[in-house]
């Protein structure tokens, strides 16, 4: 939906003191993302005109952390309220006319899909302001919906302001909110920081509203666990597990076997093909695609990377980055760093370490060996041991190993350096310079043998 006259405000220039944390809040993770990534999601559907988000503790942290870079920064200095960090936006917002949406940072379950329809509700009822509203059994720190007796909303009040009946209400206050922009400065203005926090509070443009016959909607969700924002660590832990049961729950209905969801986290982003196996311990994070019929785990980490079919990986792998043709089988124990590219049915074995470099197909990397800016061809073998030595503490240099090639055990492979196809180089041997097709390169000082020596030394150990 293309919106031209949509605004989206997220405010998250706050520390997140309740967390105890030097992190600001909004870079604490779920799943492995920051949680403020997951509202800047909520929104991308949404095609607005502008995205500000508006920061202050440690906000170049923040800005690095940030998915895309489609957004400006409102600065907040001194975080005095979430009022006042809206009024900190008015300067990127210029003469921005229309709907602002506005977002706390720390609130990461609200499904786009809701936020669709509150845009519907909001247009349709002519509000000058609406927000999202839920009943959830504890209600404890958020802002209460005050009405009166007919149902009317006459305003929002604080916990830290709320008397004891205020604070049996169970409907809260999501933080989001759709504000008409000139309504919102209107009001925003004519706010005080009479309160228990001496803060801006943005809700107080609701009482405001009401009070000036403004036309103000609530937008209920069933879903409440939607409206919920992250305050505490244990919050953090609740929506975390929350994410992840729904996630692993919609794989197992498509067709996936996770032998154990309680030890499986996989982030939103990830696809996984039917009758794939996720053995219990495993993550599976950032961008990853996943065929079908694979086995992967137990005790596995995956991140960002593309893997094929029928795919395994065994136990205690941990790949970032990679892409995995169809058929291959890694691990036990491997590490795949980014740009390992393993071509169909190839074989990467335990203590393996690839790194930018492909593998051909049906090639052996079977035992202990590092392997990092080489491109391997097909049916090459690999044997224990082997390294290619591809930095020499300044640059780093290319191994080519071509079709067919026996790499013996123990080979130091000194790059720049290239073996060329049905080559073999013989174990224990340390390779500077390119060995030609068919050829077998041998690298040895000559062994010696001095008989009879083990008898001769037993004999001296007798004689002491
Ligand atoms: C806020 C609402 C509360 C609502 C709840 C929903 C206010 C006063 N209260 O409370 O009604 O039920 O959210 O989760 O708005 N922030 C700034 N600058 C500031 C203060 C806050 O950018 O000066 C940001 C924070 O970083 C955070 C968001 O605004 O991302 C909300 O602030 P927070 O302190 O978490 O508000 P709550 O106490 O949760
Ligand atoms: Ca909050």
């Amino acid at each position: 939906m293309n919106n031209n006259s949509l605004a989206v405000l997220i405010l998250a220039a706050g520390k997140g003191t309740r967390m105890n944390s030097n992190v600001p809040k909004v870079l604490h993770s779920i799943l492995n993302r920051p949680i403020i990534n997951y509202v800047l999601d909520s929104v991308s559907s949404f095609d607005p005109e502008k995205i500000v988000i508006v920061l202050g503790y440690e906000s170049n942290l923040i800005k690095e952390k940030i998915d895309g870079s489609d957004f400006d920064v409102a600065i907040q200095d001194k975080q005095l309220g979430t009022g006042h960090a809206v009024l900190s936006a008015r300067g990127c917002l210029g003469n921005f006319e229309g709907s602002v949406l506005i977002l706390s940072g720390d609130t990461p379950l609200i499904n786009p899909k809701t936020l669709n329809s509150f845009f519907e509700y909001h247009a349709s009822s002519c509000s000058k302001v609406s927000f999202i509203t839920s009943d959830v059994e504890n209600p404890f720190g958020y802002g209460r919906i005050i009405k009166d007796k007919d149902g009317q909303i006459i305003g929002i009040v604080e916990e830290k302001d709320a008397n004891e009946d205020q604070k049996e209400i169970k409907e809260i206050n999501s933080g989001i909110y759709i504000v008409d922009s000139l309504f919102l400065w209107e009001s925003l203005k004519k706010l005080n920081n009479d309160n228990k926090q001496n803060e801006y509070y943005l809700p107080e443009i609701i009482e405001y509203a009401v009070n000036n016959d403004y036309k103000v909607s609530t937008y209920k969700i069933e879903n409440y666990e939607e409206s919920l924002g992250i305050n505490t660590r244990a919050q953090l832990l609740e929506l975390g597990s929350f994410m992840k049961n729904k996630i692993n729950s919609t794989h197992i209905d498509k067709g996936v076997t996770i032998i154990d969801p309680a030890t499986t986290y996989i982030s939103p982003e990830v696809k996984i093909g039917m009758d794939t196996i996720i053995n219990p311990n495993t993550y599976i994070y950032g961008k990853t695609n996943i065929g079908e019929s694979c086995m992967i785990g137990p005790s596995v980490y995956i991140e960002d990377s593309d893997l094929g079919d029928k795919v395994e990986v065994k136990f205690s792998s941990y790949l970032t980055n990679c892409k995995i043709e169809n058929g291959v089988t890694l691990g036990p124990f491997c590490h795949l760093r980014p740009e390992a590219h393993i071509a169909e049915n190839a074989k990467i074995g335990n203590f393996v370490e690839i790194k930018k470099s492909k593998i051909g197909v049906g090639s052996k990397v079977p035992h202990l060996s590092y392997v990092g800016d080489a491109t391997v061809g097909d049916n090459v073998n690999i044997g224990a041991g082997t390294i290619t030595c591809n930095y020499d503490g300044v640059d780093k240099h290319q191994t080519i190993i071509e079709d067919n090639v026996f790499i013996g055990s123990d080979t130091m492979l000194v790059a720049p350096v290239r073996i060329g196809k049905e080559a073999t180089t013989a174990a224990g041997s340390t390779i500077t310079k390119d060995v030609g097709d068919g050829s077998l390169a041998i690298e040895r000082s000559t062994q010696k043998e001095i008989s009879g020596w083990s008898e001769r030394r037993k004999k001296k150990k007798e004689s002491k």
